[in-house]
């Protein structure tokens, strides 16, 4: 069976199946298509299935032209009817992967979507999940589920394997086609047809011994990040206090062409994974007794960081005379990262409600995020809109904080319209020699 899958493949007489049509199965599904294979995207949310039929973009990044093509193409289908899974060749799950209220992780939807496609599967399929998780999910979660609801046992009818999705949302240099695809198989022929059918749209392939290993290699990406912005971030705070600027010291620091890599502080972690998935692992060691020391420390340094913001917007405050009780203030930057449309776990929540907290009137302004989506753990925000770059609106506010340096703001306005601006990402860096005395505050 696995040479007559292979062939097919090669033929491109194969069905893909992507579960989660999110920013990261849009992308996947998309490079799949680009190849020839035929593709049917699963998601339960009504607004993306009207994109498909409209020919919408619904992510930034992702080309207008690009979704009208699939939204034409008789090779693409889009559907909340997990039915259709009996018609994919592989079903590739993209679900999200979030930490419960309790920090722990929220496998709800990774469990949901096993159950959804279970019934539908058949002989020949391989199984594959793409979402960050801790090691063992495939193999404790995933497998079992399909195997009992389908009678059929991993190696023998059905396949499974884990391929981290290590998709870079807004990079211009990487995309999901030239990003190198990690892979572990549930066996020598699960590894094969995963590997066949990455290596049909995705650069290169790397292979690993099973999955768990898979799972475990996007872990220690990440965990690899949140060490050393966390450790970035408590050094900022020791050379604030020495009068050092941490960007002076990067910027030299990485002129060594070997055994350094730079890392830059800012207002806190943001986003769906940094400062999410470390926690997976967390969770996972205890069951063997063991703690992730590293991983919670830095946890603890990131997310104080919105504190050190606010004292500095204090401090900003004082020096113009100025109280933070009724002060007008906006955030600059409600993205987690720059240049994406993309506020999940973004550190301008927290800055928010911490100025919020002391009495400052707050607002924002993202040139991506015309309004606040609804979120679950910041509902309080829903439906408020960003503000009007225009020079009254912006004059108005007593100080600006730049939380997040999108390139499309301009920076040389701010300056002119604004008297006090916080600065948590040295976007002003550019700026510093034409800026009134006590007008940029770097935090
Ligand atoms: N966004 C990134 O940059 C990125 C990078 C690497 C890894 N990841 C990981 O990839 C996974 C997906 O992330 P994302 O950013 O694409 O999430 P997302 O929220 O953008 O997309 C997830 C999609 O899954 C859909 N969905 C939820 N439950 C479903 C169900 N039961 N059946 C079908 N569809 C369902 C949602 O409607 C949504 O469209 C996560 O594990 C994440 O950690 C994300």
């Amino acid at each position: 069976m696995k040479d007559a899958l292979l062939k097919r493949i090669e033929t491109r007489d194969y069905t893909i199946g992507i579960v989660g049509l999110g920013y990261v199965g849009l992308p996947l599904l998309a490079a799949f298509y680009k190849q020839g294979f035929r593709v049917i995207g699963f998601d339960i949310d009504e607004q993306k299935m009207e994109a498909f039929r409209t020919g919408t973009s619904y992510i930034k990044h992702f080309p207008a032209e690009e979704m009208q093509e699939l939204s034409r193409s008789e090779r693409v289908r889009a559907t909340k009817d997990f039915a259709l899974v009996r018609e994919a060749d592989a079903v590739i799950l993209c679900v999200p992967t979030p930490l419960t209220k309790h920090r722990e992780p929220d496998m709800s939807y990774i469990v949901n979507t096993s159950h959804a496609i279970a019934p539908h599967l058949r002989a020949g399929q391989i199984i594959i999940l793409e979402s960050t998780t801790y090691p063992g999910t495939t193999d404790e979660i995933i497998r079992p589920i399909c195997e009992k609801a389908s009678g059929l046992k991993s190696g023998e009818g059905l396949y499974f394997a884990f391929s981290p999705e290590r998709e870079d949302p807004g990079n211009p240099n990487y995309g999901t086609a030239t990003i190198p695809k990690v892979i572990g198989g549930d066996g020598a022929d699960a590894l094969e047809i995963a590997e066949k059918l990455y290596s049909a749209a995705i650069v290169r392939t790397v292979s690993v011994s099973n999955p768990k290993t898979a799972e475990a290699v996007k872990l220690l990406e990440n965990i690899f990040r949140s060490v050393n912005i966390a450790l970035v971030n408590e050094l900022k705070l020791v050379f604030h206090e020495m009068g050092i600027d941490i960007h002076e010291v990067i910027e030299a620091a990485k002129t060594k062409p070997f055994g350094f890599m730079p890392f830059y502080p800012g207002p806190g972690l943001g986003g769906h994974c940094i400062p999410i998935d470390p926690f997976y692992l967390t969770w996972k060691a205890r069951e063997f007794g063991l703690n992730t020391r590293f991983i919670e420390l830095a946890g603890e340094v990131n997310t104080a960081m919105p504190q050190f913001v606010l004292r500095r917007t204090i401090e900003a405050l004082n020096d113009k005379k100025k109280c933070m009780n009724g002060s007008k203030i906006l955030c600059v930057g409600l993205a987690y990262k720059p240049d994406v449309d993309d506020m999940r776990e973004s550190p301008t929540f927290a800055v928010m409600d911490l100025l919020q907290n002391e009495k400052a009137i707050v607002d924002f302004y993202d040139p991506y995020i015309p309004t606040i989506t609804p979120t679950r753990e910041h509902a309080a925000y829903t439906g408020k809109r960003s503000v009007e770059w225009r020079e009254d609106v912006i004059s108005s506010y007593d100080a600006a904080v730049i939380v997040t340096n999108h390139k499309a703001v301009n920076y040389a306005e701010l300056l002119q319209w604004c008297d006090t601006v916080i600065d948590t990402r040295n976007a002003l860096a550019a700026f510093a020699s034409s800026a009134k005395p006590a007008q940029i505050w770097k935090a």
